[in-house]
């Protein structure tokens, strides 16, 4: 049996999808089972980190699990793991992790993984770049206006699809051994201006860039996370205006099939972007 944590999530319901793909045995852990969307053969089971006595039942007769990182509160799940015989465990990590400053967000990664470590439990962290799903959050601008704003309009990056951080996640859950820990990237390295087109060309609606200055994102950013995981993010884009944002293809080879490409992606979540 193997556990799915953050099964609703991006990354966690793709996951749940792979596994079963692959005639797995899936629990799913969710806060609310009844409001999951989960498929049918799935045993769907309450359960919320934050409260580690749910997580008995859910972690029963599980031997591997894919760890959502949940920030300050994975201990009491990792501490059932280790007593109900888990053996081994993936791990959502990040790429920022491996910066030379790893900044706020790889900093509470840095913490994640030192807790897996310490549990004892063989493991694999996957390490993606941003996710694609990061430019959901244009999704309301496009619809109100059809103009898209954010700070460092030119700044390269190479977003990966949370469909291809999902198969590297389940080819770690179900390989013979414990793999190697994988960073990975997107196929493309794209700014935001380019990703906005590809957007607009899927959905066949004109949509605008506007560059917007640092302090207004960070405002705008601070709304939805702590104000120094808004400065890692803006930080991340100022550090690739003058690079490449490169693509570095290590799922790829994993997976054994090519990375999805952000016009791909776009019409996967295109129902999203419609909402
Ligand atoms: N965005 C990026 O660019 C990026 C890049 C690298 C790494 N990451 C990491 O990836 C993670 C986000 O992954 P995602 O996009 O797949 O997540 P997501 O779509 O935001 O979904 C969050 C998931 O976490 C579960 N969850 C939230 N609170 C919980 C709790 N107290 N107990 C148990 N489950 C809980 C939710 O389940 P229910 O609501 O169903 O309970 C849901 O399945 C973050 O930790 C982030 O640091 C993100």
């Amino acid at each position: 049996m193997i556990l799915v944590t953050g099964s609703t999530g991006n990354v966690g319901r793709n996951v749940v999808r792979e596994l079963v793909a692959r005639g797995e045995r899936v629990r799913a852990l969710t806060r609310n089972p009844a409001g999951s969307g989960l498929p049918a053969e799935v045993d769907v089971v309450e359960g919320d980190f934050t409260k580690p006595d749910t997580l008995y039942a859910a972690l029963d007769g599980v031997r591997r699990a894919f760890v959502f990182p949940l920030f300050g509160a994975i201990d009491g799940f990792l501490a059932h793991a280790r007593r109900s015989g888990v053996e081994r465990l993936v791990l959502l990590s990040s790429s920022a992790v491996t910066f030379r400053v790893p900044g706020w967000i790889g900093a509470a990664h840095q913490r994640n993984e030192a807790e897996v470590r310490a549990s004892g439990i063989d493991a694999t962290f996957v390490r993606p770049t941003l996710f694609m799903a990061n430019d959901l959050a244009w999704a309301g601008q496009i619809a109100a206006t059809g103009v898209v704003r954010g700070p460092y309009a030119k700044a390269p990056m190479a977003p990966v699809d949370e469909r291809d951080v999902a198969a590297v996640a389940s080819v770690a859950l179900t390989s013979d051994r414990t793999l190697d820990d994988v960073s990975f990237t997107g196929p493309q390295s794209l700014n935001q201006v380019e990703r906005v087109r590809i957007i607009a060309d899927v959905l066949g609606v004109p949509v605008g860039f506007e560059e917007i200055s640092r302090a207004e994102a960070h405002t705008h950013l601070a709304r939805h996370m702590p104000p120094p995981a808004a400065d890692f993010l803006l930080d991340q884009l100022k550090d690739a205006v003058d690079g490449r944002g490169e693509a570095i293809s290590t799922a790829e080879s994993l997976v054994g099939r090519a990375a999805h490409t952000y016009a791909s992606w776009v019409e996967h979540r295109i129902a999203d972007f419609r909402r």
